[in-house]
């Protein structure tokens, strides 16, 4: 049990979560945030889509109603749903709840579903696939057969890494000669290459650098090519492999190429503070605050961001509380890291404020009616509230809003035990 306690404790640790020290901001007295009524919540959602898809391995990706749209394991959302069902076993374990076991039994099922996925190589994103589900799995419970399927992944995504631009190719052929593409979120799956290169991972035969060198050279052609003078990022860069050269900086998600779409800006918050976490670089930590700071100062008061920054639409449906989620998890840890007193509170109030936005209606839904846990979210910008695109719930809003709850109520052990 000490053993569980400690890899738990480890986790938060590694996977850079904030943890109370003595350089903790200042609370307000009631935080306000119910953290255990949120895990009730979902748990009976979260469970009841693993009673709804008992032998069919189909992983939920978007609701707009009370059924989760699903698709397959190549997915890049797939490792979300088993990596909810790990944080419930994690947050059931940590409580002492009777419940941990069957958590984990359920996010075993889910995450030996993606197996395959270790093999995937036609897209950056097995980053996402593997680190939340095997990523966490291993660091909870210390399962060693998921460590080989862990290190063929970040194998698998080191044959994407293209030496003369110093970037992993996020889309596309892998062979191709014309042109790469680099997108900003490609910054959350250098931590699945750095992870590994700390236990015992290789890149694959052929390649030019180790696991740890790909991901520094990645952030840091980040740092040259994306970022805009205030702060704000690119969503899409496109180069030339032949020769490294920029061809065109655009967008795919976001309102237009140089407005700045909010996740993309979240996903660099969140992508530089990783790698501050693992390297101590002080560069990937101030490409972090640099990221933050632009987010910071264009929120609205609810503090949840609209899909894109340079949007004129105002309504709830045309917010993306994914965003919000992201950035909050990634601020708790920022408010940890940075050295500044000044940002060191403004971060933590900020992802305070975000979780007590995104835990009450109208983001939260409590009610069944609805198979997601929050609500508003976008996966593209878009002006037409009935598409698919958005006013809707996300599979990884839900994730991270778990993940950033559970590095708040270790930062604040304000949380009771559910039912007390
Ligand atoms: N990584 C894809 C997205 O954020 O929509």
């Amino acid at each position: 049990m000490k053993r569980l306690i400690q890899l738990w404790i480890t986790s938060f640790v590694t996977l850079g979560f904030t943890s109370l020290n003595a350089e903790q901001p200042a609370l307000a007295q009631s935080p306000a945030i119910d953290v255990p009524r949120v895990m009730r919540v979902a748990g009976r959602k979260l469970s009841a889509f693993n009673l709804s898809h008992k032998d069919q391995l189909a992983y939920p990706t978007e609701a707009k109603g009370s059924v989760w749209t699903t698709v397959d394991s190549k997915n890049w959302v797939s490792g979300f749903y088993p990596g909810c069902l790990w944080y419930l076993y994690a947050y059931s374990k940590e409580n002492s709840l009777p419940d941990a076991e069957k958590w984990r039994q359920m996010a075993e099922k889910w995450t030996i579903g993606l197996q395959n996925e270790q093999y995937h190589t036609s897209q950056h994103d097995i980053g996402f696939i593997i680190f939340d589900s095997y990523g966490n799995g291993f660091l909870l419970t210390g399962n060693t057969d998921y460590l080989p399927i862990i290190n063929q992944s970040a194998a698998s995504l080191s044959k994407r890494f293209v030496p003369t631009t110093g970037l992993i190719r996020s889309w596309g052929n892998i062979d191709d000669k014309t042109i790469q593409t680099t997108v900003i979120d490609n910054m959350m799956n250098l931590e699945l290459l750095v992870w590994s290169s700390l236990h015992g991972g290789k890149a694959a035969q052929g390649m030019p650098s180790n696991l740890l060198g790909i991901a520094k050279s990645h952030a840091d052609r980040v740092i040259e090519h994306f970022f805009r003078e205030d702060g704000s990022v690119y969503h899409v860069v496109d180069l030339d492999p032949s020769s490294g050269k920029v061809i065109k900086k655009r967008t795919h998600q976001g309102k237009s190429d140089e407005s700045t779409w909010s996740r993309g800006q979240a996903w660099a918050i969140y992508g530089f503070s990783s790698m501050y976490q693992y390297t101590q670089e002080p560069r990937y930590l101030k490409a972090s605050e640099r990221a933050a700071d632009y987010y910071l100062s264009h929120l609205p008061p609810d503090f949840v961001p609209p899909s894109d920054f340079g949007s004129s639409l105002t309504g709830l449906e045309f917010k993306d509380s994914s965003a919000a989620a992201v950035a909050a998890s990634a601020l708790l840890r920022l408010s940890n890291q940075t050295e500044d007193p000044s940002r060191k509170k403004q971060y933590f109030a900020a992802a305070e404020k975000t979780l007590q936005s995104l835990t009450q209606a109208p983001y939260f839904l409590e009610s069944d009616d609805r198979a997601g846990i929050l609500n508003y979210a976008a996966r593209n910008y878009c002006e037409d509230p009935e598409s698919k695109l958005t006013n809707t719930s996300l599979i990884f809003g839900d994730y991270y809003l778990l993940e950033a709850l559970l590095a708040y109520a270790k930062a604040t052990e304000s949380h009771l035990a559910p039912g007390s």
